[in-house]
């Protein structure tokens, strides 16, 4: 039987809800990965030093002790963000990074930042404090046709944005277009982006085949096949500036199968054997270990996993759902088969 031996993969773009949600599927990521980038977009937004550590006292609350995962903590940026606490933030262990909304671009997003010269100070503050700025890369105007969000906020912010703070380490959250990965290309060592299982899995087809698919829909939307094809590249070169994050973004059934279903998509069931299948695809397996263990940790300057998973080919069905407090949680590809699973 076939097998794949890596170092321990972390997930840099991960949200784990809170509460009983997040007891629920916290577990999922804890096998698979031994670290993750925690998102902050909770109600209310994880704004403060305070909030971020007592965040991950009940995220490791959650954890089975089999596990030693470590949640690496991000603050919400706002308007009224201040520069000291980015000071703060920045003395602890476990803040790694100041997560930027456009404000309305995303599921709550609301109280994001409006526009990106009012937290300029606090950029300043990140940049010597040498903490990165995670994006969400979308215009959130609605003018602007849903396709094009991610092209057009390269050219009316990240652009003007990365000639203004050459030093600042950028990562362009869950990339989506050809466009993001020219852009990621071009730009500095200090720019890296994070690739989700979706975006080079499915092109937006997948929402709309035989019937809507609610469970396909996230933001950034998915993109055209050229799009996903550009990105699935991105992803399997070996190029160290595009590294995993799942934006794993669990709603319950209910929430996703209703006449305003929210946006996000749960794949923290089995996102490393999704990426794993991807590039076995590919026939990019020696391309794997790079992507998923090596170059998220390079970027953010920690140490490399000491441990290794083994993954062995072989056909497993994904649940059509799993509990998710009391509801259901219905995972990306439910109910179809993986060539590739974890051996635990
Ligand atoms: C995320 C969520 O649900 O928190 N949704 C999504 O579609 N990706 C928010 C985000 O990362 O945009
Ligand atoms: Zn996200």
């Amino acid at each position: 039987m076939q097998t794949l031996t890596i170092t321990k993969p972390d997930d840099f773009h991960l949200h784990l809800r809170d509460g009983a949600a997040m007891a629920s599927i916290v577990n999922y990521s804890a096998a698979q990965f031994s670290r993750a980038i925690v998102m902050p977009n909770l109600r209310p937004a994880i704004t403060t030093v305070d909030m971020a550590l007592s965040y991950r006292e009940r995220i490791l609350d959650s954890v089975d002790k089999k596990y030693n995962f470590e949640p690496l903590m991000t603050l919400y940026l706002t308007d009224n963000m201040l520069p000291d606490v980015i000071n703060i933030a920045a003395q602890t262990e476990s803040i790694k990074a100041l997560k930027y909304y456009p404000a309305g671009a995303t599921t709550n997003s609301d109280c994001g930042v409006t526009d990106i010269k009012k937290i300029y100070s606090v950029l300043e503050a990140m940049m010597k404090n040498k903490l990165p700025l995670l994006i969400h890369g979308e215009v959130a105007d609605s003018e602007v046709n849903i396709f094009d969000r991610e092209k057009v906020f390269i050219e009316k912010v990240l652009e003007p944005l990365v000639d203004d703070f050459c030093e600042l380490k950028i990562v362009f959250e869950h990339i989506t277009t050809k466009a993001a990965v020219d852009f990621v290309l071009n730009a500095s060592s200090n720019v890296a982006a994070t690739i989700t299982p979706q975006h080079i899995l499915l092109n937006r087809n997948d929402l709309f085949n035989e019937s809507f698919q609610p469970h396909n829909y996230c933001l950034p939307v998915l993109k055209e096949e050229d799009d996903r094809l550009a990105v699935l590249d991105a992803a399997t070169s070996g190029n160290s500036k595009f590294f995993l994050g799942t934006d794993s973004a669990p709603h319950s059934r209910s929430k996703k199968e209703s006449g305003c279903g929210c946006a996000g998509i749960f794949s923290a069931y089995n996102a490393l054997e999704l990426y794993v299948e991807i590039f076995d695809n590919q026939n990019k397996l020696d391309k794997v270990e790079p992507f998923t263990s090596f170059f998220g940790a390079d970027f953010y300057g920690l140490n490399r996993n000491h441990e290794k998973t083994t993954l062995v080919k072989k056909e497993t069905r994904i649940p059509e759902a799993i509990p998710f407090g009391d509801d259901k949680l219905v995972p990306l590809c439910a109910g179809n088969a993986c060539s590739w699973q974890v051996k635990f």
